[in-house]
């Protein structure tokens, strides 16, 4: 496997002194970029995704422009889904599809398990491409047994998820099953990723904030914790994410991942308040704070700066994803801000 002995993104992840505190955004990859619209191509996110050479170019082009200290690989969250033949599509200024969505016990005969080689080579073969020309460690994903559960219940994004509740809630044993097929997915996936190279991962659990802690407690974090479980012997660290999570972050923390990723909603001071002082975090500048003047953004950079309070474990990153109107100057900037920041704290004389 690659190492990247000089790495900030992988000194931190393990709570290591670094010389800067290293930086990536979520949804960097593929949203705002003047060379991205250039190169898409018209058709469906699940096309482009399906072309190794374009991905690869894809998940290059923020890093160089950048200089973030990370790549994520441009894919989706429903890749698996689909290569096991779901029926998932992903509408552009929507997100994903189903035409078909999961209801009833003779639907789990359509979550068949992976097989990446033969059902997602593209995806590997990106990673290994990828591998060869980063000089930064390269981010695979998967996403979390909740978050995918919801858009194949739903059949589209969703505000409220009462279908996706109704069936936790009212079909347990419908929903282990489910559930169980869905931590199978993201494991095969996330360790393949691996294997081709990629140095860490993230699980999104973007939904996750929907529900009550008792719910979260109950029906979700047993299989997100299997997920974490079954790469331990990997040795790459790893990141658990999801939006509006305040309420069930240290739930969220017992599932077992290296690193917490935090949405803007909660100071990354008051995160360590709540998950122990050598919690080792990512984020967390709202991502519409891009849209106000230079001063205001490059305060509220320094604000997430200061809540970390010099700790080596902590990743920059937004609170959530990129916005796909955001100037790309404005991320200029916030990188360069955070990269001149002085890591360590001044020497008492
Ligand atoms: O982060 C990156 O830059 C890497 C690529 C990436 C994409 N999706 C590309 C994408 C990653 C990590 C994802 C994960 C993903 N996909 C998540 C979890 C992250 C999060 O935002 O919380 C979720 C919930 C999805 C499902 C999904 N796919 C949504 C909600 C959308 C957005 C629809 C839209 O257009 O606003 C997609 C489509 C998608 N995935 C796009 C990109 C760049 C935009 C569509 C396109 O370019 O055709």
């Amino acid at each position: 496997m690659t190492s990247y002995p000089d790495s900030a993104f992988l000194a931190a992840c393990r709570g290591e002194p670094h010389a800067h505190t290293p930086v990536w955004f979520m949804r960097q990859a593929g949203r705002s970029l003047p060379e991205y619209r250039k190169v898409r191509g018209p058709g469906s996110i699940l096309e482009a995704i399906a072309n190794p050479e374009l991905s690869a170019e894809i998940t290059l082009q923020p890093v160089r422009r950048y200089g973030t200290d990370a790549a994520i690989l441009y894919s989706d969250i429903v890749v698996p889904a689909q290569a096991i033949g779901f029926g998932v599509e992903v509408q552009p200024g929507l997100g994903p599809v189903v035409a078909q969505p999961f209801a009833s016990e003779s639907d789990l005969q359509r979550l068949r398990p992976l097989d990446p080689e033969a059902d997602t080579p593209h995806v590997l073969e990106t990673v290994r491409l990828l591998v060869e020309e980063l000089t930064v460690p390269l981010i695979g994903f998967a996403g979390a047994p909740f978050t995918v559960a919801s858009y194949l219940i739903e059949g589209a994004p969703s505000r409220t998820y009462t279908r996706t509740k109704a069936l936790m809630l009212g079909q347990p044993a419908l929903w282990d099953a489910l559930m169980s097929r869905l931590v199978d997915l993201a494991v095969v996936s996330l360790r393949s990723q691996i294997n081709a190279g990629a140095a860490a991962i993230q699980l999104f659990d973007s939904w996750a904030g929907a529900l009550s802690p008792k719910d979260y407690q109950t029906h979700v974090l047993p299989y997100s914790k299997r997920v974490f479980a079954a790469l331990e012997d990997l040795d790459v660290p790893t990141i658990h994410f999801g939006v509006g999570t305040g309420e069930i972050l240290s739930l969220m923390a017992q599932a077992g991942s290296t690193v917490m990723g935090v949405d803007w909603r909660v100071p990354l001071g008051e995160a360590r308040r709540r998950l122990g002082p050598e919690s080792i975090l990512q984020g967390n500048l709202d991502p519409a704070v891009c849209f106000a003047p230079p001063a205001v953004v490059e305060q509220a950079v320094t604000e997430v700066l200061e809540q970390n309070d010099h700790h080596p474990g902590h990743i920059f990153n937004l609170g959530h994803g990129v916005m796909p109107d955001t100037d790309p100057a404005v991320l200029e900037r916030v990188i360069d801000q955070v990269h001149r920041f002085p890591l360590n704290p001044p020497a008492v004389s």
